[in-house]
C-alpha cells in the first residue's frame, strides 16, 4: 500500500516467506512430536529453523524457543529470570513495550520493588542512572534494545556490564531490532532476548525467546512437552518456517536494507522542519517519532488516513488507551505536548516519493488550506 508508514507495528508478508508458509503448511503440517514419519519430518525442518535463527542471532540453539510472538516471548523471559536469579528488586524503563511493563506491574502489585530509569532528551537511557538504580537485591534488569515509539538504542553492552558485574540477569526485547541491525552486538550479552516475525516481514502469531541454557528455572506451564517443556502447545511449524525464511532474507541482505531506510528518513527530515523526539536522524532504525506543532497526533493520524497515509500515535498496543506513549513521559516530556505526538515507521520497498508524499502532506496540515 503506497502511504503505509506503519511498519514498526506490522508488515506485510515477504513472497519468499509465504511460499515457505504454504510450502511447510501443505507439506510438513504433522505435528512435531508424533514418532511416525510426517512427524519426523516436521520436526527436522522445526530443527533445521531452530538452527537457522539461531545463527542469525549468533546464539547457542539450545537456548532458542519458538512462541506466539514477541508478548508470549517477554512474558515467558521474564517469568523464567525471576525464577532463575534471587532478589525482589527489578529495573526497568517506563518506555519499554506493554508486554513488559504490564508483567512487571503485576510483579510490583505482587511485591518486587521497582526502579523506572528515565530516559534523557536523545531517547537513552543514562547507564549512571542505571548504576545508581542497583540495589543489593536487584535480580532483573530489563531494558529494550530499540524504542518501538521513537527509534533510539539502548546501549546494551555498557547496560550488561552493569548487570555481570552484580549478578544481575538481564532481558532486552529486540523485537524492533531483529533483521534491521546486527543483533551479534546484543544477543552474546543478555541472558534472554525477544524476538518477534511479523517485524521483519514473516507470518505473524510466531516469534522466539531466547533464554540462556545454562540458567535453572521452572517453566511458566509446567508438564509441556513442545519446546523443551518451556512453551507448551502444537508447535506452528509453517509458521516458523516463514518466519525463518523472512528474518534469514533481512539479514542476508541488512547492509542494502539499512543504506535504503537512511536515504528515506534523510528524504523525510529534508522535506520540513520537523521537531523529531529522541537523538535517531542518522540511524538506520526505520522508526521516527515527531510532535506536530499545535495539531493533535490523533487527528493527524485520523487526516492521514482520509488521504490513504497510514502512521500512528504510537505502539499499536496502545491503541484504545488514553495516555500518551510510555517512552515520551520516560523522557520527562509533558501530558499536553505529548498528544501531539505521532510515529512514523518506513520499509525498504517504499521510494523516495512515497515519503516526500507524506512529507507534503504533515507540511500541509498546519496550512489553513486543510479543512480541521
Ligand atoms: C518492542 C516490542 N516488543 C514486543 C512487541 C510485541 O510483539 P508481538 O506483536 O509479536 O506480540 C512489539 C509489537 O508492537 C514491540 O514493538
Amino acid at each position: 500500500m503506497e502511504g503505509y508508514f506503519d511498519y514498526a507495528a506490522t508488515c506485510p508478508m515477504d513472497e519468499d516467506a509465504l511460499e515457505a508458509y504454504v510450502h511447510a503448511t501443505r507439506h510438513y503440517f504433522a505435528n512435531t512430536k508424533s514418532l511416525h514419519d510426517s512427524g519426523t519430518k516436521a520436526h527436522a525442518l522445526l530443527d533445521q529453523c531452530r538452527n537457522t535463527i539461531a545463527d542469525l542471532l549468533g546464539i547457542e540453539r539450545e537456548g532458542v524457543y519458538f512462541t506466539s510472538g514477541g508478548t508470549e516471548s517477554n512474558e515467558l523471559a521474564l517469568d523464567a529470570l525471576l525464577k532463575a536469579g534471587k532478589g525482589r528488586h527489578i529495573i526497568t524503563t517506563e518506555a519499554e513495550h506493554s508486554s513488559v511493563r504490564n508483567l512487571i506491574q503485576r510483579c510490583e502489585e505482587e511485591g518486587y520493588k521497582v526502579t523506572r530509569v528515565p530516559l534523557n532528551e536523545k531517547g537513552m537511557v543514562h547507564v549512571e542512572d542505571v548504576a545508581r538504580a542497583i540495589q543489593e537485591d536487584t535480580v532483573l534488569m530489563a531494558i529494550q534494545h530499540v524504542n518501538s515509539d521513537i527509534g533510539t538504542v539502548q546501549p546494551i553492552r555498557e547496560l550488561s556490564n552493569l548487570c555481570r558485574a552484580h549478578g544481575i540477569l538481564f532481558h532486552s526485547d529486540c523485537v524492533q531490532s531483529f533483521g534491521k541491525m546486527a543483533l551479534e552486538e546484543v544477543a552474546p550479552y543478555v541472558d534472554s532476548l525477544s524476538v518477534s516475525s511479523h517485524k521483519l516481514y514473516g507470518p505473524k502469531g510466531v516469534g522466539a525467546v531466547y533464554i540462556r541454557p545454562s540458567l535453572s528455572f521452572h517453566p511458566k506451564t509446567p508438564g509441556g512437552t513442545h519446546e523443551g517443556g518451556v512453551r507448551a502447545g502444537t508447535v506452528n511449524t509453517p509458521g516458523i518456517a516463514g518466519f525463518t525464511v523472512a528474518a534469514e532474507k533481512m539479514v542476508k541482505e541488512r547492509s542494502r536494507i539499512e543504506s535504503k531506510i537512511v536515504q528515506l528518513k534523510k528524504t523525510f527530515l529534508e522535506a520540513g522542519e520537523w521537531r523529531l523526539v529522541g537523538d535517531t536522524a542518522d540511524s538506520s532504525v526505520p522508526i521516527i517519532g515527531l510532535l506536530l506543532p499545535e495539531i493533535e497526533g490523533q487527528w493527524a493520524m485520523l487526516e492521514g488516513n482520509r488521504r490513504d497515509f497510514h502512521f500512528s500515535t504510537g505502539s499499536a498496543c496502545r491503541t484504545g488507551s488514553q495516555g500518551p506513549p510510555g517512552t515520551l513521559l520516560a523522557m520527562g516530556c509533558d501530558a499536553e505536548e505529548a498528544k501531539s505526538f505521532i510515529r512514523l515507521s518506513f520499509s525498504h520497498e517504499q521510494t523516495n516519493e512515497q515519503v516526500e508524499k507524506l512529507a507534503l502532506f504533515l507540511n500541509e496540515l498546519h496550512k489553513p488550506t486543510v479543512a480541521k
